[in-house]
């Protein structure tokens, strides 16, 4: 591969930032240069002095006036769940049996599911999303069209197949015996090959019978480095049935943690409506408390206490997500936008700084895999989105006022999506640019 050198101005955290004025929690380049090489970054910094110690045969791509970020970060989507957007429903547990449950059927069908693969990740690239922690659909072949689809485009992915034994139709039903097989050859075939890696995937206490839980609990102990990805007290009438499943569990926090499942690799989507002892449970055991803003807002579950959780003596791991197709945007822009509003409505401040931290090296942190994604550091992945903050004829009028970088990223974030992404790459190669117009009869 050709070395290139990119050029714009550069926006990468260091930390999670402190305040609106922590100016050491971030580098930001004003004229910055970034050198790929095989697919890895391996110069950062001001353009001349990049430029300086690049290769004489390195190619060159200037972004200017345009900001330069680390890919965007999805830590809780559904696979299978593209066409469930937009459903009308009263609640979770009405909108995963009327739409959810009967859409998911469908990828039993491989060449369905290499259909919507091809869609999924067009559309996470055109948003600026360069890796998601996916649940697939209970199918294997669905983690296969997955990965496959992953691999041909060189991309770092999370994902797993989901393991559900009960209440829920008989076309998306495996058991406790084929959920731990499928999940294990989906690990061999899959994981560490390219970018991939392959998540145990429980899909929630209410699809898996206690045995079940169990062969989960078996793959936790075989694979301790695979993530773990589950949901936890999104909904209350949810929160009610689950309890009920599982009597002997002092809440529903404890399900997961009788069978083994928290830990530093755990994401759990939603816990929202978490007790005192549950949220201690999560921040004793590292596990990580995922937000997804615009499904908790549609669903009508809850408002999520982001802020409180963070300010404990002993913090939650927080990330955040879109949980398409609950949520209701693929874009990270419009996501924090949400988890922005929610905190308004709970009395709290979420500012641009931080909220651009958390699409970025916050969720690679809560992925644990900021050595690999997530910033501008050299020997991590090349993976960027190039942003404009004046995309459209609104954002470009606003901008006109606009002075500081954080009001920038602030107007990025509220009247942002798709249309600010001017380019998403890949391992250094641009993708966004290169996307086919979608076929959608394909
Ligand atoms: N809980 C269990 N499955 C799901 C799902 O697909 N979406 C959401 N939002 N919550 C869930
Ligand atoms: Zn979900």
């Amino acid at each position: 591969m050709t070395p290139l050198l990119l050029r714009g101005r550069l926006l990468s955290f260091h930390r999670a930032p402190a305040s609106l004025t922590d100016t050491g929690s971030y580098l930001y380049e004003e004229d910055g240069g970034l050198l790929v090489e095989d697919g890895r970054i391996s110069a950062v910094g001001a353009y001349a002095e990049v430029k300086a110690g690049a290769p004489e045969t390195v190619e060159e791509l200037d972004h200017r006036p345009h900001l330069i970020l680390p890919g965007l970060i999805d830590t809780h989507v559904h696979f299978p769940q593209m066409q469930v957007i937009a459903s009308y429903a009263a609640n979770l547990l009405e909108w995963l049996n009327t739409y959810t449950f009967p859409e998911e059927c469908r990828f039993v069908e491989s060449a369905h599911a290499a259909r919507i693969a091809t869609h999924f990740y067009d559309e996470f690239l055109r948003h600026g999303t360069t890796t998601v922690a996916a649940y697939c659909s209970v199918h294997k072949a669905s983690a296969d069209a997955f990965f496959a689809e992953a691999t041909r485009r060189n991309m770092l992915m999370i994902g797993g197949k989901v393991m559900m034994d009960r209440n829920a139709p008989q076309g998306l039903l495996d058991t406790p015996q084929m959920g731990y097989d499928e999940t294990r050859a989906i690990i061999e075939e899959w994981h560490g090959k390219g970018r991939n890696h392959v998540a145990i995937t429980p899909r929630f206490a209410i699809t898996s019978t206690p045995e079940q839980m169990s062969a989960a609990q078996a793959l936790a102990q075989e694979y301790p480095d695979l993530h773990i990805q589950t949901h936890l007290s999104e909904n209350h009438e949810e929160i009610r049935y689950t309890c009920e499943l599982f009597p002997e569990a002092s809440d529903y926090t404890d399900i997961y943690a009788r069978y083994g499942l928290l830990g530093r690799k755990t994401l759990l989507g939603h816990a929202i409506h978490l007790s005192e002892r549950e949220t201690d449970v999560l921040s004793q055991t590292g596990s990580v408390a995922v937000h997804c803003p615009t499904s908790n807002l549609f669903l009508g579950s809850g408002l999520f206490p982001l802020k409180a959780l963070e300010r404990r003596e002993k913090p939650v791991r927080i990330g955040v997500a879109t949980d398409i197709g609950g949520g209701s945007s693929y874009s990270m822009l419009k996501t924090l936008d949400e988890a922005y509003k929610i905190q308004q409505l709970l009395g709290e401040r979420l500012n641009p700084l931080d909220s651009f931290y958390r699409m970025t090296r916050g969720n690679a942190e809560a992925l644990s895999l900021v050595d690999r994604i997530g910033t501008l550091e050299p020997g991590t992945d090349a993976d960027f989105v190039v942003l404009d903050a004046a995309a459209t004829p609104a954002m470009r009028l606003r901008m006109e006022t606009v002075k500081t970088l954080p009001e920038e990223l602030f107007l990025l974030q509220t009247m942002g999506d798709d249309r600010a992404v001017t380019e998403t790459y890949v391992a250094g190669r641009p993708m966004k640019s290169n996307l086919l117009a979608p076929t959608l009869g394909a």
